[in-house]
């Protein structure tokens, strides 16, 4: 490591807080696909910031989008009206099938907002007491960060030190139809879920499950929240995870690859029954809908569109997976994932092999200890991609775990 990097690191480590254990290399310039450091090593970036970069790093129709944005005007609030939020939502609920859309910023705010969403309607829609609506959540979901969705995590470094935690969830396990047919009772307002657990270690539920899941709340009565946060806008190979099975949620959650890669934007886009309980000063955000956000939100879908991201990633998602279910270690466990959702499940921990990665020129990160995300933007090239497989073959090669 060069003596820039070095200073970099030993700035953020003295003054930040350590909510991070991120890996020793200082990014300072990206495009597409490729990361580089301060001392001007190329790596292939397959992390993705968490999936938020599903159109590539610097994608040069949104950075246009921004730029001609930030000499306009980036930030009205939303008590004015600005030009670009309508068609921004209206794009939001086409490409969804869905009635409106609420803008927030980071994907935590989006999934508050649909909880507080879920409790509206059952306390106006369904009819539940007061104070007593059930939102029924997965074992080892991952929906963010604060204090309320901490509190239904069921990853003890997430939520221990920051009870109490908020009443009104019920955990129950995931892929696992009939486990949510018979939690659902008279008070369950909704069901929260992620269609593929990403943070978990890209955790695939049982074919038929999403089916299931979309029936038992229909027949219950009972709001299907999809959390998409990570696996929608073409990440697993078709625009949203729910497509895999043809099933449209009541509620679904977007965020990360909204932003484009810019500038963090996230929605929740609903039903009519369940949207139209806001009402002025029931919710809001200072820079939710800002005319920035969605320039950059509706060039990032334009992206995602334009160049067919979805069925990109389901392609040269299928040819990556075929390569990494050839590799053979007697600690790897499995090659799983869908479209660019991948992953590599170790019997140890895999902290070294992302380390020797990192050295050999390709970023990812460790997820529960002993499993590894592959999940590079959606713009990389089979020939790229087939590159990067070969240093991963190499690496797990050398991996002594
Ligand atoms: C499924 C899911 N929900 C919610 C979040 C939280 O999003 P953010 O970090 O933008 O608050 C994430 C982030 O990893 C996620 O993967």
């Amino acid at each position: 490591m060069g003596d820039r990097s070095r200073k970099a690191i030993a700035l953020a480590e003295k003054y930040g807080a350590h909510n991070y254990h991120p890996l020793p290399v200082v990014i300072t310039r990206a495009k597409g696909p490729f990361v580089w450091d301060a001392e001007g090593k190329r790596f292939y970036d397959f992390l993705a910031a968490y999936s938020a970069l599903n159109q590539g790093h610097n994608h040069p129709r949104i950075v246009a989008a921004a730029r001609k944005q930030l000499g306009k005007v980036a930030l009205t609030s939303r008590a004015f009206h600005n030009e670009l939020l309508g068609p921004f939502l209206e794009r939001l609920c086409a490409l969804t099938g869905q009635d409106r859309a609420l803008l927030m910023n980071s994907g935590t705010e989006a999934v508050e907002t649909a909880i507080k969403a879920m409790r509206l309607w059952g306390y106006q829609r369904k009819g539940v007491g007061e104070d007593q609506a059930e939102i029924l959540v997965c074992a080892n979901n991952f929906h963010g960060r604060t204090t309320t969705i901490v509190g239904f995590s069921s990853d003890p470094a997430s939520s221990t030190g920051f009870g109490p935690a908020t009443p009104g969830f019920r955990v129950i396990a995931y892929g696992d139809a009939d486990a949510l047919k018979s939690a659902i009772g008279r008070n369950t307002v909704g069901f929260l879920f992620e269609p593929i657990q990403g943070e978990a270690g890209v955790v695939i539920p049982p074919k038929g499950y999403l089916k299931a899941v979309r029936r038992f709340c229909s027949m219950y009565n009972v709001l299907m929240c999809a959390d998409e946060i990570q696996t929608g806008l073409g990440r697993t190979g078709r625009m949203f995870a729910c497509d895999h099975e043809g099933v449209k949620p009541d509620l679904l959650v977007l965020g990360k690859a909204l932003s484009g890669g810019l500038y963090p934007i996230s929605a929740l886009v609903g039903e009519e029954e369940v949207m139209s309980l806001f009402t002025p000063g029931t919710h809001g955000s200072t820079f939710g809908g800002n005319p920035l956000a969605c320039a950059i939100g509706l060039a990032a879908l334009d992206v995602i569109r334009g160049e067919d991201l979805a069925r990109k990633s389901a392609k040269v998602g299928a040819v990556l997976l075929a390569r990494l279910k050839t590799l053979h270690h007697p600690a790897l466990k499995e090659a799983r994932g869908r479209g660019l959702m991948l992953a590599l499940e170790f019997t140890s921990r895999v902290r070294p092999l992302v380390e020797d990665l990192m050295r050999r020129g390709l970023l990812a990160k460790d997820t529960h200890e002993n499993t590894i995300r592959l999940a590079p933007p959606l713009v990389i090239s089979e020939p790229q991609a087939e590159a990067a497989f070969r240093l991963i073959r190499d690496a797990v090669a050398a991996f002594k775990g």
